[in-house]
């Protein structure tokens, strides 16, 4: 025998006037076959206010109501609801305890087959509890002396089995090749083959060289993603041993460790965000969380720059339109904090750079693994193709056209081809 989803009307406030400063609002998506839509947003709210699914002796009418959720709206298969503000516990529970309210058990609710979370909209008064990027886009732009073209990375390839030293040579020639910025792979860490301490003092002492032989600047971002007890150390003895900036998986590790990273004082670095298993939640159009929450998240949290898809152009899943509605969530002045660095990467090679940029703008940090170290000159020689095509698509050139007076780029267009 199953459980009878409960879901009760006093939930539904539609049409009601209410405080959207003492409220938390969140937009569902939902799909369900057995119930209609408002009961289907009843039951989202019930879910997430009484937390049972019958009707209960200890629930006083009066304090709970001014409690609970409440269905706002409804329009076609789109729902909003409103938490009030009292609900949320940010001095203890933070964004972990926010995420079980707005995101919580109502994913699992066997009568409503999707749900979705597109968006959540926090009152001026939880937004001023966080800090947001330290950094962001203009501080990374001040750190690089780089005011406006768009950034240019490598992620080091093969993601295992490079030694510190095999990983700071990949790290010199793509400094030297004209790139900004590069950055340990989702999944090292501090492995038997590449040590992070030692890890961290080669790719230090590569970047110096890359200085003092070119006068470039160029930052790597160590991957230091890890329990909790241990992030804060982790990361404060990467930047005592020469970090220049650090790296986090922040839907494996927590919001919370972003916000530790970006918050404590004893870290002096920007923090670069990867979404390492984000697909399992934003890929799914009918269920799961949009990357629009996440990239409101991880910018509340203090994410100086964050991984949020390649416009359609990229190796992995993705939709230019959406993709755009994730770089406004990270440049755009709907949140109090300074614009955090969108990052476009996963399958990028140097001839779709121009029709990257073209598409996402010149506040974007475009990065290619592969598109770098698979180039028939070699890193060097790839990165400064990455290079060339980045300053392609600021020029609004074609890769085809920067080509034709660039070897590098004109090579790569050979091997890849260009979109
Ligand atoms: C990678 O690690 O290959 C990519 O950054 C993943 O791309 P995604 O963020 O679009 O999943
Ligand atoms: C990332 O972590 O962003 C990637 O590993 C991208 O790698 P690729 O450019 O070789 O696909
Ligand atoms: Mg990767």
């Amino acid at each position: 025998m199953t459980t009878p989803q409960s879901y009760s009307d006093k939930y539904l406030h539609l049409g009601e006037k209410i405080d959207l400063d003492a409220h938390v609002v969140c937009v569902y998506k939902i799909k369900s076959t057995q119930m209609t839509m408002r009961e289907a947003a009843a039951a989202i709210a019930t879910e997430q206010s009484t937390g049972t699914w019958t009707e209960i002796s200890t629930l006083k009418e009066e304090n709970f109501l001014k409690r609970s959720g409440k269905v706002i709206e409804i329009e076609g298969n789109i729902a909003k609801i409103a938490f009030p503000e009292e609900d949320f516990s940010l001095d203890i529970g933070g964004v972990p305890q926010v995420l079980s309210i707005v995101a919580g058990n109502l994913f699992g609710l066997d009568s409503i087959e999707g749900v979705r979370l597109e968006d959540v909209i926090f009152p001026r008064s939880m937004l001023r509890e966080f800090k947001g990027p330290k950094f962001g886009v203009e501080g990374l732009r001040k750190i690089l002396k780089r005011p406006e073209r768009p950034l240019v990375g490598t992620i080091v390839k093969p993601k295992i089995g490079l030694s510190p030293e095999e990983t700071a040579a990949y790290v010199y020639e793509a400094g030297m090749g004209g790139l900004t910025n590069g950055k340990d792979d989702e999944t090292l860490s501090n492995q038997r083959f590449c040590p992070l301490e030692e890890r961290v003092v080669a790719i230090a002492e590569a970047l110096d060289r890359v200085r003092s032989e070119s006068g470039h600047i160029m930052i790597h971002a160590i991957n230091v993603s890890t329990n909790g007890h241990q992030i804060l150390e982790v990361a404060e003895r990467a930047q005592e041993l020469g970090a220049s900036q650090i790296m986090v998986d922040v839907l494996t590790c927590g919001f919370g460790a972003v916000q530790v990273l970006a918050e404590d004082p004893s870290i002096k670095l920007p923090v670069h965000v990867h979404r390492t298993m984000h697909a399992a939640m934003t890929r799914n159009k009918d269920h799961g969380i949009s990357m629009k929450v996440f990239a409101k998240l991880t910018r509340m949290c203090g994410g100086d720059a964050l991984h949020i898809g390649t416009f359609g152009v990229g190796k992995m899943k993705g939709e230019a339109t959406h993709d755009l509605v994730y770089r406004d969530m990270c440049l755009s002045p709907e949140v109090p904090y300074r614009p955090m660095m969108p990052v476009a990467s996963g399958g990028l090679q140097p001839g779709m750079i121009p029709a990257l940029i073209r598409i996402a703008g010149k506040d974007l940090q475009c990065q290619a693994g592969g598109g770098v170290s698979g180039h028939p000159l070699g890193v060097r020689g790839g990165a400064m193709a990455m290079s060339q095509a980045v300053e392609a698509g600021y020029l609004g050139l074609t890769a085809e056209e920067y080509a034709k007076d660039h070897r590098e780029l004109r090579m790569a267009l050979e091997r890849w081809g260009s979109v």
